[in-house]
């Protein structure tokens, strides 16, 4: 993830406020009627009898007041009970008992269809082989979530770091690529665990409250939700809140919140469903997890570009799901605000899984002796005089050609995934390269020899081969990504396919005028220089040349000429849903070629796109003699 939870459920909010403002605006792909994945390749696609629907995140308690407020108005009772359990951070899974043994296992997905992973859950120790009891109900499915412990995941991640395997961010993640692991012999390694929440639907009980689904699960030996409460005002609710809130950071597993429900479900079918959550419950999530550790060190991280960035080398402490040792302090200025000195105790956050940061110090346990920390005036990698730009925080290091460690990130860079994807190739390796004289630029990459890796420790006929085939297989790569590698300023991934697309190939892009740059849609003042200010300099275009020489072929795009195509200022409305593209696509791909999309079918409209399931706006189209698409006809004239 590259955003916390918490931030993700801000946007989703915001983007819900709009949508009820603005209902036209609402498309079938919008994230917030998707509950969650895409199928898996490799495993058989079953749909669930029973939804499996997601809850309502709120993250203060005047939302879970406001909760309760709703559901007492709209069942017109005072006296209610709630059913508040600990929410597991793990991955949601349906399990069908039938007549005492389980049948069959299946992920959320789509919420109404997900991968049959029945073999791997089989894998579980917590899964019971067989429902304890004499009376075994025919059918029962129950709903539960499977996690890894804290114990299980460290154990793995060290695992990893001896095969010089890429780590594990968290517990959550680990699960997750556990249970989508093709080889059921291998999930059974990952000793994952699972907890139940919930009866999806059971034969003969006839089960009246989700107090008694936990007692009916746990006789039927089921292992449950092991925090639970049942609490009847909010006062209550928020002490049971607290009372998690203090024990989570001594939990063997991690949980990210408390889930409410109203217990009673006679009450819970009278309030119902919105579109993907259940009236009748909601998640309080932890904003983001805080931990007290102490700074041993500040160092100093020279990136890509020299910008020289301070770290505080850490005590090392479990938060939000992992070990921290390191935390950003961004720059000298975030520094100098928040005080920050060597020997300090610091409170550092996570949120979700982005770079834990020093919230703030305290300051009652500072050493007696202690100075504030300079930025030193030379870089502590090559030693060369630090440089300051008016008006920029970030301090750099000028030494762009000859600095080791901006060379490493650089290479790290250009070989990374979203870049040239050279697999098997490290950090680790690719300063192994650095070190040996190997590697100065990029292109060196595409000359090192097999004599040279042999050179390396650790690196046997195997390696070697791997490695040399990887670098060759990078070669041809979509040119987007061959813009990616290049590391211009301001240039990530979205804005390197609109090079991509609107320049065709490297030749052409390196040649484009600052206001051919700024003509396209989607780029603006500062990648424009950027752009032209990096192919003005003959050193990067030499690197370029030496790139292709050595065999590099970026793939060349066709160019679409926008006042051309036949979309060029008409306006579109789309309507149900089609085969091939979801609507945000379609829409992507009429805007990209000088058309409008419009979210309501007037005299104005010139095309009507239909896909299946279209509504009201079919019959008005028809109705103003607006001509309509298939979605084939679209194809062909897209
Ligand atoms: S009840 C109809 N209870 O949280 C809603 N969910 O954000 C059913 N989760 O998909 C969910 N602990 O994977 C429920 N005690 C708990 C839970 C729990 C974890 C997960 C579950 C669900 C997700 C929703």
């Amino acid at each position: 993830p590259e955003i916390s939870d918490y931030e993700f459920d801000l946007l989703l909010k915001s983007l819900e406020k709009m949508e009820v403002a603005n209902p036209e605006w609402v498309t079938s792909d919008s994230p917030s009627r998707m509950v969650g994945e895409m199928p898996t390749a490799g495993f058989r696609s079953v749909k669930h009898r029973i939804p499996m629907l997601s809850l309502a995140n709120t993250y203060n308690p005047e939302e879970i007041e406001d909760f309760i407020g709703r559901v007492k108005k709209n069942l017109h009772k005072e006296n209610l009970l709630f059913s508040c359990e600990a929410k597991m951070d793990g991955i949601a899974i349906s399990v069908r008992y039938e007549h005492g043994l389980p049948v069959r296992g299946v992920t959320r997905g789509d919420g109404s269809k997900g991968d049959d992973i029945t073999a791997n859950i089989m894998t579980i120790s917590g899964l019971p082989p067989k429902l304890h009891g004499s009376s075994l109900p025919e059918y029962l499915e129950v709903r539960g979530e499977v996690f890894m412990t804290h114990e299980v995941f460290l154990a793995l991640n060290r695992d990893r770091e001896a095969k010089e395997e890429s780590l594990l961010a968290n517990p959550r993640n680990a699960a997750a690529g556990s249970l989508k692991l093709l080889d059921a012999k291998e999930v059974a390694k990952r000793n994952l665990s699972l907890f139940f929440y919930g009866i999806a639907e059971e034969s003969g009980e006839n089960i009246q409250s989700q107090t008694e689904a936990f007692n009916t699960l746990s006789r039927l030996g089921l292992p449950v939700i092991e925090y639970r409460k049942q609490c009847r005002t909010l006062e209550e609710i928020m002490a049971f809140i607290e009372e998690i809130r203090k024990v989570r950071a001594n939990l063997p597993y991690d949980i990210d919140g408390v889930v409410i429900k109203l217990d009673n479900v006679n009450e819970q079918k009278k309030l119902g469903f919105t579109g993907k959550s259940p009236r009748w419950a909601v998640a309080y999530k932890f904003a983001a997890e805080q931990a007290v550790s102490r700074i041993n060190k500040i160092t100093i991280q020279v990136g890509r570009t020299g910008v020289l960035t301070p770290v505080a080398e850490l005590d090392p402490v479990f938060v939000a799901g992992s070990t921290i040792s390191r935390a950003t302090l961004h720059n000298e200025e975030e520094i100098k605000r928040k005080d920050i000195r060597v020997g300090d105790v610091v409170i550092i956050e996570k949120g979700g899984d982005v770079i834990p940061k020093v919230v703030s110090v305290d300051l009652s346990k500072r050493p007696d002796i202690s100075t504030p920390w300079i930025m030193p005036d030379y870089c502590p990698c090559c030693g060369s005089e630090i440089e300051r730009t008016e008006g920029e925080v970030a301090v750099r290091c000028p030494n762009i050609a000859g600095c080791p460690d901006q060379l490493l990130r650089r290479i790290s860079y250009f070989v990374a995934k979203s870049a040239m994807d050279i697999e098997n190739l490290g950090v680790k390796i690719v300063d192994k390269l650095i070190v040996n004289g190997y590697v100065k630029k990029p292109s060196d990459i595409y000359k090192l020899t097999e004599e040279q890796l042999a050179t390396l420790e650790g690196f046997k006929e195997k390696s070697i081969k791997n490695l040399l085939s990887s670098i060759e297989k990078s070669k041809t790569l979509p040119f987007a990504r061959f813009i990616m590698a290049l590391g211009i300023k301001y240039v990530g991934a979205g804005t390197a396919e609109l090079l991509a697309a609107r320049s065709g190939d490297i030749v052409t892009l390196s040649k484009m005028p600052y206001e051919e740059l700024l003509a396209i849609q989607g780029i603006g003042t500062k990648v424009a220089q950027a752009v032209t200010e990096f192919f003005a300099l003959p050193e990067n275009l030499e690197e370029i040349d030496r790139l292709l020489v050595s065999g590099v072929n970026p793939q060349s795009v066709q160019v679409v000429k926008y006042d051309e195509h036949l979309f060029f200022g008409k306006i579109f409305v789309l309507t149900g849903s089609m085969e091939k593209y979801t609507r945000l696509q379609a829409a992507t791909f009429i805007k990209e070629r000088g058309g409008k999309v419009a979210g309501s079918v007037s005299k104005k409209t010139d095309y009507l796109l239909a896909g299946e399931e279209a509504g009201s706006k079919l019959d008005k189209a028809k109705e103003l003699g607006i001509r309509i698409l298939t979605e084939q006809e679209f194809d062909v004239m897209l």
